[in-house]
C-alpha cells in the first residue's frame, strides 16, 4: 500500500499572514471589496493601526480616514520620509494592491528596529483609503489631503447610493472641514516611498522579482450620460431612432479603434448603466464611465481629442445627446532619479540587476509627487493578475522586496 508523506512546508510568514488577515476583511461574502468609508475599510483600518502601534509607531486615523503611523527620527531632526500605499480595494480584488505597500511598510520599520537600526530621520507610515477612487467620483482623496492639494468641492461628490463624500466622511468619524487642513509642510518631508504589486507581466516574464518603477502613466476619468428617445422595439424603423445603447457600441468600437492604433495609449469601458431597461423598449437613457491612459501627457491629450471627436460622430449618427464629464484628471507622473538610483542600489545590494520599468496603473504617489519626490519599487505578480481575486505574489518576493525597502531606508540620510 502506497502512503503519502506529506512534504514539510515552511510557516507562512508574519508578512503573509497580515496579507492573507487583511484580504480577509470584506464587505462582500465571495471575495474581497474594500470600498472606502465602507464598514470593510473601518474595520482595516483599525486592524493596520494595531500593526502600526505593535511596530511602536505613533498612530492616529486623520480626517480623510488615513491611518498614519510615526516613528520619531534623531533628536534634532524632523524632516520624515513618507512611506506606504493603501487599503481600499475594486469590488472583487486581489489582496496584494495597496495592502502589500502598507503591510510591507510596517514590516520595514520592524526589520529595522530588530536589528537595533536607529533612522536619522522621522518616518510616516500612511495607510490611504482611496486610491481606486470606485466609490465617489474622486481618487486619491487621503493622499491629496497629505499632499494639502484637496479641493473641498470634492465633499459634494455622491456615490451610487446618492451618499456624499462629505457624510461617508462624517459616518467614518471624520471631520470634513478638516480635509482640507491635513497637508503637511512641504519642507517637514523629503520624499514618499511606496513598495506595490506590478499589475502587469513584465517582471515575471524577465525572471525579475523587483523592478524600480521610473513614471506612472497620464490618466483621465470621465462619466457620459446619453439621452436619446424610447420607442417600441417592433414598431419603429430601424432609421428613425434614437437609440442609447447602439450610440454607445459604436462609440466603444471607435475609441477601442482609438487606442490600439497609438502604443502607449490605454481606454476601458468598465461601468455602464442602462436605466430602466426592458426587452421590448428602444433605450433612451445611459451613463458610462470611460477610463484613459496614456505614457505621456502629450499622447493622452490627443487620445482624449479623437475620443471627443468620435463622441462627436456617434451622437450625429445616432441622433442622441452625449455629454462627458471629466471626473478625474493626472498628469504622468516622474519618480524623482533619486529614489530610483538608491531602489536600484538596494536591489543591485542583493545581487539582481536593478530594472527600471514605467507603471500603468495609477498610485497614491501620483497626489504625493505634486508635493515630494516618490519613488517606487514594484514586485513581480503572477500571470500579471490584479484588479481579480487570482492576483498573487509569492512570499519570497514580497520579502525580497520588504528587505530591499528597509535597506533604502538604512541608506537615506534625511
Ligand atoms: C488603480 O489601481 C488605478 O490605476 O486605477
Ligand atoms: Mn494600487
Ligand atoms: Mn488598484
Amino acid at each position: 500500500m502506497k502512503t503519502t508523506i506529506p512534504l514539510p512546508r515552511p510557516s507562512p510568514s508574519r508578512l503573509m499572514k497580515r496579507l492573507d488577515e487583511l484580504g480577509a476583511v470584506s464587505s462582500a461574502e465571495d471575495g474581497l471589496t474594500r470600498l472606502y468609508l465602507s464598514e470593510a475599510h473601518r474595520r482595516a483600518a483599525a486592524l493596520v493601526r494595531g500593526w502600526m502601534e505593535q511596530a511602536g509607531l505613533e498612530t492616529r486615523i486623520d480626517d480623510a480616514g488615513t491611518v498614519c503611523g510615526v516613528l520619531a527620527g534623531a533628536p534634532g531632526n524632523a524632516r520624515r520620509l513618507l512611506l506606504g500605499s493603501h487599503i481600499d480595494s475594486v469590488p472583487r480584488a486581489g489582496k496584494f494592491d495597496g495592502c502589500l505597500g502598507v503591510v510591507a511598510a510596517i514590516e520595514a520599520i520592524d526589520i529595522l528596529a530588530s536589528r537595533g537600526v536607529r533612522l536619522p530621520y522621522a518616518v510616516e507610515v500612511l495607510a490611504f483609503g482611496d486610491e481606486e477612487g470606485v466609490r465617489f467620483p474622486v481618487t486619491l482623496t487621503g493622499a491629496r489631503a497629505v499632499a494639502g492639494t484637496f479641493s473641498p468641492a470634492s465633499l459634494a461628490a455622491v456615490d451610487a447610493d446618492g451618499i456624499t463624500l462629505e457624510r461617508a466622511l462624517r459616518a467614518f468619524g471624520c471631520d470634513p472641514a478638516g480635509v482640507a487642513l491635513i497637508g503637511r509642510q512641504r519642507e517637514d518631508v523629503f520624499g514618499y516611498l511606496e513598495l506595490h504589486i506590478e499589475q502587469g507581466p513584465v517582471l515575471e516574464s524577465e525572471g525579475l522579482a523587483v523592478g524600480v518603477v521610473t513614471a506612472i502613466s497620464a490618466a483621465q476619468r470621465s462619466m457620459l450620460e446619453f439621452a436619446g428617445k424610447a420607442g417600441h422595439a417592433g414598431t419603429v424603423p430601424m432609421r428613425l431612432r434614437q437609440d442609447v445603447f447602439a450610440a454607445l457600441a459604436e462609440l466603444a468600437v471607435a475609441i477601442r479603434a482609438i487606442a490600439l492604433r497609438q502604443e502607449g495609449v490605454v481606454a476601458t469601458i468598465g461601468m455602464v448603466d442602462l436605466p430602466r431597461g426592458a426587452v421590448n423598449v428602444i433605450p433612451s437613457q445611459l451613463r458610462c464611465s470611460l477610463d484613459l491612459r496614456a505614457a505621456s501627457d502629450a499622447l493622452l491629450a490627443e487620445a482624449s481629442r479623437a475620443v471627443a471627436e468620435a463622441i462627436a460622430a456617434a451622437s450625429q449618427a445616432h441622433g442622441v445627446g452625449i455629454s462627458q464629464r471629466v471626473t478625474y484628471e493626472s498628469p504622468a507622473t516622474t519618480c524623482a532619479p533619486g529614489l530610483q538610483q538608491a531602489f536600484a542600489e538596494a536591489v543591485a545590494r542583493t545581487g539582481l540587476a536593478p530594472r527600471f520599468l514605467p507603471s500603468g496603473a495609477g498610485h497614491d504617489g501620483v497626489a504625493l509627487a505634486a508635493r515630494w519626490p516618490i519613488g517606487m519599487l514594484f514586485v513581480r505578480c503572477k500571470g500579471g493578475v490584479s484588479h481579480h481575486p487570482d492576483e498573487y505574489v509569492a512570499a519570497e518576493d514580497a520579502q525580497l522586496a520588504t528587505d530591499i525597502l528597509a535597506d533604502t531606508l538604512t541608506r537615506l540620510t534625511g
